[in-house]
């Protein structure tokens, strides 16, 4: 599978190499290449390009930006590298203007997932990862052997349905599709609880099982 990853922080850089490890062609995209040539050295079979080149490169692209960032990132990326692709989006809105810990700049009535549906309507979006920190997304293995829950969210039942196989390819034994893209409201306000849990249990390898 050829994944353009946009974003080369911590999520980009995790996906990215995970992807690659699995096997996959990527090429991570980010507005300023220089930044990622220490990363690039351990990382030599991912391609490195802008945030256009890694969607144009991608039959799947990741939104691995900074939520604020997110829709411009995406119109960097082009619009018509973008059409009839599905974008896995893991982005947070989280507003840092006044200080720790932030606040969302969209939430309750609508969510960063739906923004960018909306603004790229012929994009697949589907919203998952985002509850989780990086190491986690991508080897879940590694707390409580994989027992525990990753969420998936999106309009498009074909593109979950794809994501799906991706999150099991890196591990993921429970995906809990809460229905359509209107629920990613709901994990990304989970960031609330995240960020005080994280503080409390002291390190961000944790997530959350769902017991019924
Ligand atoms: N860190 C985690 O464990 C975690 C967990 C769950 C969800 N998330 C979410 O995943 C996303 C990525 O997180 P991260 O910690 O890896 O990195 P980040 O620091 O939140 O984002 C870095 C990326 O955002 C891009 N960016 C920032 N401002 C931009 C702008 N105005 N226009 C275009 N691009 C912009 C940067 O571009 P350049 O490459 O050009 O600098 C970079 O690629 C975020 O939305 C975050 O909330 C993170």
């Amino acid at each position: 599978m050829k994944a353009g990853v946009l974003g080369s922080g911590m999520v980009g850089q995790a996906i990215s190499a995970r992807l690659a490890e699995l096997g996959h062609d990527v090429m991570i995209g980010t507005r300023d290449p220089n930044k990622l040539n220490e990363w690039h050295s351990a990382h030599q079979d991912i391609k490195i390009g802008s945030f256009a080149g890694a969607a144009a490169h991608g039959e799947i692209i990741f939104n691995a930006t900074n939520g604020a960032g997110s829709l411009e990132a995406l119109r960097m990326a082009g619009e018509s590298n973008l059409n009839g692709k599905v974008l896995v989006d893991i982005s947070e809105p989280l507003d840092f203007s006044n200080g720790m810990p932030p606040s969302l700049f969209v939430s309750n009535t609508d969510s960063l997932g739906e923004q960018i549906q909306r603004a790229f309507p012929n994009v697949r979006v589907v919203k998952t990862l985002n509850t989780i920190t990086a190491n986690v997304m991508v080897y879940p293995q590694r707390i409580a052997n994989g027992d525990h829950q990753v969420f998936i969210s999106g309009n498009d039942a074909g593109a979950k349905a794809q994501v799906v196989d991706i999150l099991k390819s890196f591990g993921w034994l429970h995906i809990l599709d809460l229905g359509d893209l209107t629920t990613a409201r709901a994990t990304e306000m989970y960031i609330a609880i995240w960020l005080r849990l994280w503080g409390a249990v002291g390190t961000g390898m944790f997530n959350i099982k769902i017991m019924k």
